[in-house]
């Protein structure tokens, strides 16, 4: 393996990694834990971890996509296997479904918290709620047809 290609194949893990890792410890780990906070101290911790939390995303998102692109291209481009233009497909929704919470769900929860308005950030949260969870059973599966696409 050239060491171009394991640079970005490493990259494109640590970029999965943060991302799949930091859904399953939001929607497992996190949320059941401020269960049973008032709105008033949930809210505003809530936007402060999000908040943070969506800048890693951020970040991972560039470099999945980067590194994605540059193996696919050493890979084949266009005459690649299914499963990685599977990949790709499946990545790419997930980033636009991540960009519908990070650039309309998320400003919301914003607002609602600057305005003390619980019931509407509450609500929000749980939008952002059901789509992590879609993002995350996708995620699964991205990883599982990558596996796949070792054509075992
Ligand atoms: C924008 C979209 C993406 C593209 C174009 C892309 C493309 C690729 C390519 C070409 C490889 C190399 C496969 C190989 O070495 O045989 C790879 C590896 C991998 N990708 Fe992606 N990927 C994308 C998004 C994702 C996402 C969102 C996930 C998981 C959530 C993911 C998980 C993996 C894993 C686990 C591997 C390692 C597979 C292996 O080497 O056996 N990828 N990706």
């Amino acid at each position: 393996m050239g060491h171009a290609i394991a640079v970005a194949l490493f990259l494109h893990l640590l970029g999965v990694a943060v991302w799949v890792g930091g859904m399953i410890f939001a929607h497992f780990c996190l949320r059941p834990a401020l269960e049973d906070l008032s709105p008033q101290l949930r809210l505003p911790l809530i936007e402060s971890v999000f908040g943070r939390f969506f800048n890693w995303v951020g970040v991972s998102v560039i470099v999945i996509l980067l590194s994605g692109g540059f193996l696919l291209m050493q890979l084949g481009g266009e005459h690649a296997t299914w499963q990685l233009h599977a990949m790709a497909g499946l990545g790419v929704l997930m980033m636009l479904i991540f960009g519908h919470i990070r650039f309309a769900v998320f400003p919301r929860i914003r607002r609602a918290v600057q305005a003390q308005k619980w019931p509407d950030g509450a609500r929000a949260v749980g939008t952002v709620r059901r789509l992590v969870v879609i993002n995350l059973v996708l995620g699964i599966v991205t990883i599982g047809v990558a596996v796949l696409a070792r054509g075992f």
